[in-house]
Order: structure tokens, then sequence, then C-alpha cells
């Protein structure tokens, strides 16, 4: 069982095995840590790719090990308050994440340990805070530990026999140091040292991992623990560890606070003082503190009250935050992504900005502006990118990364009320001069306008949004029609735009209206729209192919591109009720597929009902909202929006047929095609965050930034009453209480400035 708690943003979970690794994340955004419900995880300096710290070993048996653990010897028992990697459990446990924390609190024979893990701003360490209290006096020991690992994570699978003798770690005045610096290392002088140190005096130590475990051990049962003593082992080559021994004495009733860092600076001289800042009184406290005030400051920005209490925790807390971590990793770590190569997705980053504009226009801008990097004179832009690594891109061409950026521009001038960020000089990723914003997004719409395909809709090209669609473009010549629908939605916004800077839009508009009608005659299918063209001219998701039909994205976006003739747009919406949807959510495709087009070259190796062949694509699930919302159909919307709600389809499939965390949302959930219909894969790191995000407030909640002011059209279920919504726009919070379904808004109290517009 779980728990949420509105007040702290919390939730508690109240037993270690849950199905799968239930994570969090803790980040100060250089130091990042991810940590489960029992302790496992991993931390990471800047890069998971290069700058690993900790061995977390993904997809091995026992499942999420190792982690960050506290091993408490008292007596002859030997436990951990993660619960977790020991045998012997606590006797009550309980774990919670909370917005950049994990908290443990368990009890055995007496003894209470509250551990506390968070990642501070004031430096770059994961802090751990252990309180321990007795109800009797007795001395125990305590030895936590980390497992390293050799920072570079695939160089470690390919080289460790030889680089791994190229590391070492010793102890420095007892603050035990890693240093990491094999041959040819990425970025030697930007590598940090790891340093574990604590603030209480030190019974032993250990460096080296085989001498803290022992032979045929795992972290399961420690011999120096068992044993009672340390070896005080240093590393100079092997598999180096952390662990300390601490003699605590406990008095009766009282209670002790010992704290530990795990953290990276680039000297040994940084080392000491960033220890000394740690180990200062009311550190913690401090760096909590600041931890609960920037996050309460952030999710300030958007609250509301619902008579719909998941969507509520969701829309207020979690989906926010999830959206946060999203705009900071993409999809690099996580349970699911092993952190080894994908760096920044042009495609996927430009998603996430969207939802961080309404939070936090600068740190959109900035990551736009980075993306901005990776687009040629062209038009194109590079489809991955690695800015901390150093590495080369991927320079994949997808119909579809170019014109994302479109949108979070059009985002940016509707949330500021203002044309300066088109006026920005950035370069491109090929040379030449440097472009403005405005020259940029001019060029996303030339490439795609001079890449058409033989039909008149854009090329494919390496694929759209939909990576799986690769197969059909291999000559160069299929053609998507759901990239046709992506253009259109944006040569709306480039339309808007060209007229607030007193520019030509004429243009825009004739090439949208060229595609719309294709997109009407050719593009429909009779009952719904197809998806796209194979380099041989056959339409995939068409009533007269024998699988995959019908496809979600072309019947939302015909929608909310404006493109589909209206009564179109509401028979492809009807198309995907009665063909997709599904008790736990909106299948992307049906039928899924199998051996098709042809045995020896499907279309996709993906099993039915798995990924992208059949799954309830939740990311894709954000569109079909949007659309019902965009139709005025509120109640399918809203039975959209809510049973995707992870919780609600948490529960209705059970905890250990969904097994994710019902906190976030995931990438997908197998659809019905598979025995396995209701299993959620991928959980934390999908552009389901932004985009469900978006779909909540800005569709069914209606709160939407227009040029005009903050235009308020709810699309919410009929018995719905009295919402209450607190809404910062352009500096100024929005106190909003709509009454009823007749959309009577009330603004009710305007703080910090006078002059506002609403549309209602
Ligand atoms: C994954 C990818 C994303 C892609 C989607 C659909 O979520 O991260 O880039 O758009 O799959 O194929």
């Amino acid at each position: 069982m779980y728990h949420f708690h509105k007040d702290r943003k919390e939730v508690t979970i109240d037993h270690y095995n849950t199905p799968t690794p239930w994570m969090n994340y803790l980040s100060n955004g250089t130091f990042h840590t991810m940590i489960s419900q029992a302790g496992g995880g991993v931390a990471f300096y800047r890069s998971p790719q290069i700058w690993r710290i900790n061995h977390y070993r993904f997809f091995h048996l026992p499942t999420d090990r190792s982690g960050f653990y506290t091993y408490i010897k008292d007596n002859q028992d030997i436990w951990c308050p993660t619960s977790e990697p020991c045998k012997l459990k606590p006797d009550q446990w309980k774990a919670a994440h909370g917005m950049g924390y994990t908290r443990y609190e368990a009890s055995k024979n007496g003894l209470e340990v509250t551990a506390t893990y968070m990642v501070g701003k004031y430096e770059n360490a994961l802090l751990w805070d252990l309180k321990l209290k007795s109800d009797e006096d007795k001395q125990i020991t305590v030895f936590p530990y980390v497992e390293l690992g050799m920072m570079e994570f695939m160089r470690e699978l390919q080289w460790q026999c030889y680089n791994k003798h190229q590391l070492s770690a010793y102890n420095l005045e007892d603050i035990l140091i890693y240093r990491y610096g094999v041959e040819d290392q990425p970025k030697p002088k930007e590598t940090p040292l790891v340093y574990f140190a604590c603030d209480t005096e030190i019974s032993g130590f250990d460096c080296d991992r085989d001498e803290f475990i022992g032979s045929y051990r795992s972290e399961e049962n420690p011999i120096r623990v068992e044993e009672n003593a340390c070896s005080n082992s240093t590393l100079y080559g092997g598999d180096p560890c952390f662990a300390f021994q601490l003699t605590v004495d406990l008095k009766a009733g009282e209670e002790k606070e010992i704290h530990i860092f795990l953290g990276t600076a680039m000297t040994e001289e940084e080392i000491l003082a960033s220890v000394k800042n740690c180990r200062q009184k009311n550190f913690i406290s401090k760096s909590m503190e600041a931890l609960k005030q920037d996050w309460d400051e952030f999710l300030e920005k958007f609250q509301c009250e619902l008579p719909d209490k998941e969507a509520e925790t969701m829309i207020n807390i979690w989906n926010p935050y999830q959206m946060e971590r999203n705009f900071q990793f993409s999809r690099n770590i996580s349970y699911y992504a092993t952190g080894t190569f994908r760096g920044v997705g042009v495609r996927d980053t430009a998603q996430d900005i969207l939802a961080m504009i309404p939070f936090d226009t600068k740190r959109a801008k900035d990551k736009l502006n980075l993306l901005f990097t990776q687009q040629y004179q062209d038009g194109h832009c590079n489809h991955y990118f690695f800015p901390t690594e150093g590495w080369e891109p991927v320079k994949r061409i997808h119909s579809d990364n170019h014109l994302w950026l479109v949108m979070d521009v059009y985002h940016i001038v509707m949330e500021e009320g203002k044309l300066d960020y088109l006026f920005t000089e950035l370069p491109y990723y090929d040379g030449g001069e440097n472009g403005t914003v405005w020259g940029h997004i001019k060029r996303s719409i030339a490439f795609t306008k001079k890449h058409l395909g033989e039909k008149g809709f854009p090329l494919m090209l390496s694929s759209d949004w939909n990576d799986m669609l690769y197969k059909v473009c291999r000559e160069g010549k299929g053609e998507s029609i759901w990239t046709s629908m992506q253009f259109g939605t944006v040569l709306n916004m480039m339309s808007q735009i060209a007229e607030l800077m007193g520019e030509e839009a004429s243009e825009y508009n004739r090439t949208y209206e060229e595609q719309k009608q294709l997109i009407n005659t050719v593009a429909w299918d009779g009952q719904w729209f197809r998806r796209c063209i194979t380099d041989e001219g056959t339409f995939i998701g068409s009533e007269a192919e024998e699988q995959a039909k019908i496809w979600l994205n072309t019947q939302s976006w015909a929608v909310i591109s404006g493109m589909g003739d209206p009564a179109k747009q509401v028979q492809a919406m009807d198309s995907v009720r009665k063909y997709l949807n599904t008790e736990f959510g909106i299948k992307k495709i049906h039928p899924a597929m199998k051996d098709y087009p042809s045995k020896e070259d499907p279309l996709t190796y993906y099993n039915k009902g798995c990924g992208e062949n059949g799954s309830v694509f939740c990311h894709a699930n954000t569109w079909a909202i949007i659309a019902e919302c965009m139709l005025g159909r509120s109640d399918l919307a809203y039975e959209y929006y809510h049973q995707l709600l992870p919780m609600v389809v948490q529960s209705r499939a059970g905890e250990y047929r969904y097994k994710a965390e019902p906190y976030v949302y995931a990438s997908n959930i197998f659809g019905p095609e598979s025995d396995k219909f209701g299993l959620a894969n991928v959980s934390w790191l999908t552009g389901t965050a932004a985009w469900m995000y978006l779909a909540a407030t800005q569709y069914l909640l209606g709160v939407k930034p227009r040029w005009e002011g903050l235009e308020i059209a709810p699309c919410i279920p009929k018995d719905w009453e009295n919402i209450r919504i607190e809404r910062v726009f352009r500096g100024c919070k929005y106190h909003i209480t709509i009454k009823n379904r007749d959309k009577k808004v009330f603004i009710e109290h305007i703080e910090g400035r006078k002059e506002f517009s609403v549309e209602v």
C-alpha cells in the first residue's frame, strides 16, 4: 500500500518489495541521484555516461542493487533502514518519496532509525541524515556503504579488466576519496573526485569492495559487518567502495544524529572545504529548508482544487515534479534506461520545454537556445546531441525535430506576451552567420516545405515522432501524414507570430491550406485519417490493410491542427473511441501487427501489445485528451484523462499487474493483445509528463496563455462545481473560481499587478 500526503507533498510506501523499484530523483542540477523505495539507485555528477559514481546493476538479479545502504549491527542482528539489502528486515518500516528527498523510517529491537537522503543546493553531495533512538542503553555499529564503479559505464562493460587497475580510493583525514583517472577518458579536466565523509568519529573504513563484502557474498551480508570490523583497506587497482564503521552509544530515549556525505569536488582542497561546509551545524536542516522552499515556489505557479482528488494530486504535485525531472534528464537514466547513450534528444527535449514554459521561462529559453545550436542553416536539426560529454551528435534527419522548436517559441511568446525572445541571436550548427530565433524557426518551416514527397506530404526522412516508422522510408520516398498535421499546427503558429511581427503571413496560410486539402482528400480513409505512405506508395493505417488499420496520432492531430474538416474530426475521434480505447487507456494502433507487411521484413519486431505495437502509448493519449477538449466533448476528454492517472490505472489493473510507480506517468502500458495487458513500462522519463500537464491545465481546466491575456475556457465534466485555480502569469497571481460548467469565470483576486486581461 501507499498513501499520498498532500500537505507534505509526499508519497509513503509501506512495503519494500514493490513489483518494480519505485524511484525518486534527487538533484541540485549538477549532482543527481536516482533512489528507490528500498534504497537502491545510482548517483552521478552531471552525466550518467561519463561521471557515474556508484554501481547500479541494471536488469540483474536480485533487482535494484546496489545503492545507498546503512547497515546497523545491533548485537547479532544486522539490518538496514532501507529494508534492503539485508535478509533480516525491520519490524516496522516505511519509505517516503518527497520533492527532492527520500526518507526511510524503520525500527527493530526498540531501535528507531530515520534515514533521509537529499541533494541540497549548497554542495554537490548526496546528504544522508541518520536519526537514531533506542528505548534502552545500547551500543550499535553503523556501516554506511556505497559500491563504486568506473565513471564511464560503457567503458566499464568493455574494458574494466584493464582500466580498473587505474582506479584509486584512499583515506585523507578520515575522508574517503575515489579518483577516476583512466587512459583516454573524456574531459579529464572536468572529472571530479568523489568523496565520502561523515560528521562523527570513525572506527574503521574500507575502500576495497572485496575486502568489505568478502568472497562469494553480496551486499546482503558483508563479512566486515558480520565481524564488526572494517579492514581499513585502501584501493590502488580493483573494485572500489566506500564504507565506514561508526560506533554509536545510545542512552535510553536519547536521539543521536549522524550525517554522511557522498559528494564530488575537483581537488582534495575543495573536498576538504566542501566537507567542512557539510559538517557545519544546521547544514542539513538548512539544505532541507531550502529544498522545500524552492519546490514550494516552483509548484506555486499553478495550484488547483478539484472534485477529482487524484487529478488534483497529479496536477499540483507529481505531474510538474516529473515534468521537471524529464526536463533535466531527458530520456537518459531510469530503472529502464541505462544512461549509456541517449544524451539530449531534440524532439523529446523540445516537448519537455513546453511544460517548463509556464513555470520558468528563463530555464525554458536556456534549454531551447541549446537546441537551436543543433539546427543547420537549411533548417533541419541533429537528432541527439551530447553537450556535457562532448561526443559527436547523432545526425539522422527526422521530419519532426525542427518543427517542435517552432511550437516552443510560440508558447514562449504567448506566455510572455512579448516578442523580445524572437530577436535573440543564436548560431547554426554548420556555421554561417548567427540567426535570430525568428530566423531559426523560419528555416524550420522552409526545410519542411522543401522536403515534400510525391503526394505532397512532408517526407518522413528517418521517421517522424513515431520512431518505429523508419522502415517505411528507407529509400527516402516515404511520406508522413502525421508530420503534415504537425506542420499545419506550427504553420498556424507562424502565421500568428508573423502578424504580431508586422510581417506577411499569407505564405504560411497558403501552405497550411494546401496541406489541409491533402489531409481531407488523400489522407482520409472513410472513417479515419491514414497514417503515412511507404516508399512503395502504400498507405499505412487504412481499412484496406490487414493490420495496423487505424493509428491514434493522425486522428488527434487532425483536430489539434484544425486541418480535418469538422465532420471528419468528429468521425475520426469517434473511431478512436470505437477501435482504440481500452479500460487502461487508448492504444496507439489497432490491430497490433504480426508479420506485417511481411514476415521477412516486418514493420516492427515488438510483440503484439508491447511498446510501439499496440500498447497504450501514454504520450499519444495526451493528444487525444486535447483533441476531445478542442471538440468540446468534455466527458470523453475527462474520461481519457482520468483513466490514465497513474494511481487510477494502477488500482484498476492491480499493483502487481501494473507494477510501476502510481505517482508518475509511464511511457506505455501493455495493450489488450498482450497477456500482460495493464503492465506499465518505462516510467518517469517520458514525454507523457509534459503533454499530460498541458492537457490538464491548458485544455481540461482551460487556463491558456494567449497574446491578449490569460484565457479561461474549461472543458470539464458537467457536475464539477467550484473549481479553484491559482496561476502565476506575467508576474501576477490569478485566483480563479469556476463556478460551474456554464463557464462563468470569476477572477477573484489579483496580487501585485492591476492590469490583466482574461478572455472567457
Ligand atoms: C519514445 C521516444 C520518442 C518517440 C516515441 C515514439 O518515447 O523517446 O522520441 O517520439 O518513443 O516513437
